[in-house]
């Protein structure tokens, strides 16, 4: 097959794309296919106008990419590709919108608000707080306050980055996900980052993090039947990673789900494949197919 992937990107997580998608590409060719590494440039309609590939291989994350406008360029262009489409893929990536619809479904998720540019903090009770980006991935530009005070000066912070940002109450507990792989959930990971909170650096420093599968039967399946849940309430396609806060008592939250979960060397998606006895290069196959 001819495929173009599609990589890097304009969002804050370009890095992490690049990562994802030289994966991607370096996997896709040792299985023999004809591989084509393109970036999120304005002449890009161009570009797969003249490469005419078979099928586009999505590995960006973040805006543009991660959240429906690609996927609506190449449906113009009548080009298939992995993954989401536009709408679930929109829906997705904008945090706030996704836990409006866990929320009117009875998934639950933990109590948020959510201000917009120029809107004012509203008087905030929940302490700590989770604030961040309500648009973007890999925790950029993530922090947890503990006052009014903080909370109003992390949101102004914010507005350097993204237009909206969701505060949202810190559930305690553990850091959860699972990863949908054509409508199967995959093993559940459990997240130990060794200090602080699973954030960019612990998502993307080798040995900054503990994955450990779980091994509580009742509470993987209840994790994964979520999971899936959610992949479908989306209309997500392909593949998907949801993740989770599971509380003191072992109640699971549903924090947000990835149309295009990270597949770099360190990555959660591929790591729960191999444990289903999928390895990377089959994950591709499965996820073309
Ligand atoms: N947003 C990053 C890439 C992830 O979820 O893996
Ligand atoms: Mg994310």
């Amino acid at each position: 097959m001819r495929i173009v992937v599609l990589m890097g990107g304009r969002s804050s997580e370009r890095e992490v794309s690049l990562k994802t998608g030289s994966a991607v590409a370096t996997a896709l060719r040792e299985l023999g296919h004809e591989v084509f590494e393109l970036d999120l440039t304005p002449d890009l309609p161009c570009k797969l106008l003249e490469l005419k590939p078979d099928k586009v291989f999505i590995a960006l994350h973040g805006p543009y990419g991660e959240d429906g406008r690609v996927q609506g360029l190449l449906d113009i262009m009548g080009i298939p590709y992995t993954g989401s489409g536009v709408l679930g893929s929109a829906i997705a990536m904008d945090k706030e919108i996704t836990k409006r619809l866990l929320s009117s479904e009875g998934i639950p998720t933990p109590p948020w608000t959510c201000v917009k540019r120029g809107g004012s903090v509203p008087n905030w009770s929940l302490f700590p707080a989770v604030v961040k980006p309500a648009d973007q991935g890999s925790s950029v530009g993530l922090s947890v306050v503990y006052t009014q005070d903080e909370l109003e000066k992390a949101v102004k912070e914010l507005f350097e980055l993204t237009d909206k940002v969701l505060v949202e109450s810190f559930v305690e507990g553990r850091d959860m996900t699972v990863g949908i792989l054509k409508d199967k959930a995959l093993p559940v990971i459990e997240i130990r980052p060794k200090k602080g909170i699973y954030d960019y650096e612990s998502k993307y420093t080798k040995g900054a993090t503990e994955y450990v599968f779980l091994e509580d039967e009742a509470l993987s399946e209840e994790l994964q039947d979520m999971a899936l849940r959610v992949h479908n309430l989306l209309q997500l396609r392909d593949f998907s990673r949801v993740d989770f806060r599971v509380d003191r008592e072992g109640k699971p939250y549903v924090l947000e789900v990835n149309t295009v979960p990270g597949m770099t060397e360190l990555s959660l998606f591929p790591m729960a494949c191999k444990r289903a006895g999928i390895d990377f290069k089959e994950m591709l196959v499965i996820i073309l197919s």
